[in-house]
């Protein structure tokens, strides 16, 4: 039987490269986007279900969550984030950016996860969280975009709280991601690797941590970053 996942955040960038890769491996995807009339590419594709869902609004995350009662998900991928504005430190940031930033980032993927939880297959579902390398705190403060690095750090943190809150003798993984730099249209022209690459590499990950229980923090390749 093939496996069901659930992508949070799908209309472009890493979400839609992760549907693709998913669909070609055979699972069933179910994807969310803010808008559908601005995710075209998305809605094309034969057999992915496409829901509508901003995850800032708890309302809409409720309404989501009575669509799918009866689903049952083998994978949460909760993949939507934004980057605030590029030079935003925390003396020059606007207080309604900051906002967007620490609730789209940090407090809406677990308020999410919360409420989707009976969705995932207890024994060995998988909850994957996108965060970043500039989210560790040992490694991230070098690398610029501060108030960004600290939304994905503070994702990291509740993370652990919400994993702690599973128990001791949950069946879930859950994993911390850090895609790789990849060209989207938030990682930008610079970036080392391409979307396919990245995607390829996290359903891999994904698909090995199946069953393993626990919480990590890695990246697309397997590898264990520092919190
Ligand atoms: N690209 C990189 O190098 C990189 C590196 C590390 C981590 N990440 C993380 O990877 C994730 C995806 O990034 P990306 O590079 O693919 O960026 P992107 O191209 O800007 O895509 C961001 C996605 O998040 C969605 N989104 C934003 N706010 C949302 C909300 N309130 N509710 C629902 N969906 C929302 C966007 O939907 P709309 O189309 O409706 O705006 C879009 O689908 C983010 O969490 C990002 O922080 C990216």
């Amino acid at each position: 039987m093939s496996k069901t996942a659930l992508v949070i955040g799908a209309s472009r960038g890493l979400g839609l490269g992760l549907v693709k890769q998913l669909q070609a491996e055979g699972w069933q995807v179910i994807a969310t986007v803010r808008d559908p009339q601005r995710a075209e590419t998305l809605t094309s594709l034969a057999g992915v279900r496409v829901e509508t869902l901003d995850i800032d609004d708890m309302a809409s995350v409720d309404a989501l969550n009575q669509r799918l009662a009866g689903s049952r998900l083998d994978l949460l991928f909760v993949n939507a984030g934004i980057s605030g504005p590029r030079d935003a430190s925390a003396s020059n940031a606007a207080a309604e950016d900051i906002t967007a930033l620490f609730l789209t980032n940090s407090v809406a993927p677990i308020r999410l996860a919360e409420r989707l939880l009976p969705l995932v297959e207890p024994r060995n579902g998988v909850i994957t969280f996108m965060s970043s390398i500039m989210g560790s705190v040992e490694t991230g403060p070098a690398m610029g975009m501060p108030l960004y690095g600290a939304s994905k750090a503070a994702l990291n943190h509740l993370t652990r709280n919400f994993v702690a809150s599973l128990g001791e003798e949950t069946g879930l993984t859950v994993l911390s991601m850090h895609p790789g730099w990849v060209r989207t249209e938030m990682g930008g022209d610079q970036a080392p690797l391409d979307v396919e690459t990245s995607c390829r590499g996290m359903v891999e990950q994904v698909t090995k941590a199946a069953g393993q229980r626990g919480h990590r923090f890695i990246d697309y390749q397997g590898e264990a970053l520092p919190w």
